[in-house]
């Protein structure tokens, strides 16, 4: 993507932390995803009193999107508090999997924007899809 989107991006993600509900955590974390005709959605991570229950803001971005009708995504940015950027928890690769193509752009950023960048190829070698189910389900 160009660099005025993945600017686009990463201040989204930077911003949306700003609602992340975490009053057992205190870490707060925002995701924005960008979508091929350059929308952007994002999400925070939302905690519950019964811990399980967290929703990572990975998670909260992509289901948004997905739920506004979107699912060609082109790229996905992941921004926390502190120096140390934050890799998607088990769950969340999951559900990025579902939805992203083995090279589309995931850039990993502390507060200051700064990070890496990297793929859900990286994230989940040999993960589960539905080309897994060959002729099982709808795919
Ligand atoms: N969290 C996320 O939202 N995304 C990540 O990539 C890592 C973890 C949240 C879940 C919980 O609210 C807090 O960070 C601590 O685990």
């Amino acid at each position: 993507m160009d660099a005025a989107l993945k600017m686009r991006l990463v201040q989204s993600a930077l911003e949306a932390r700003k609602n992340a509900y975490v009053p057992y955590s205190g870490y707060r974390v925002g995701a924005a995803v960008a979508t091929k005709e350059g929308s952007i959605y994002s999400g925070c991570n939302i905690e519950n009193a019964s811990y399980g229950l967290t929703n990572c803001a990975e998670r909260t971005a992509i289901f948004k999107a997905v739920s506004q009708g979107e699912r060609d995504f082109i790229g996905l940015a992941v921004a926390v508090d502190g120096s140390r950027p934050a890799s998607p928890c088990g769950a969340c690769r999951q559900v990025i999997r579902e939805f992203f193509d083995d090279e589309t752009e995931i850039f990993l950023v502390n507060e200051n924007g700064q990070g890496i960048c990297t793929t859900i190829a990286r994230l989940l070698p040999d993960g589960f899809t539905k080309e897994n189910m060959g002729g099982y389900g709808n795919s």
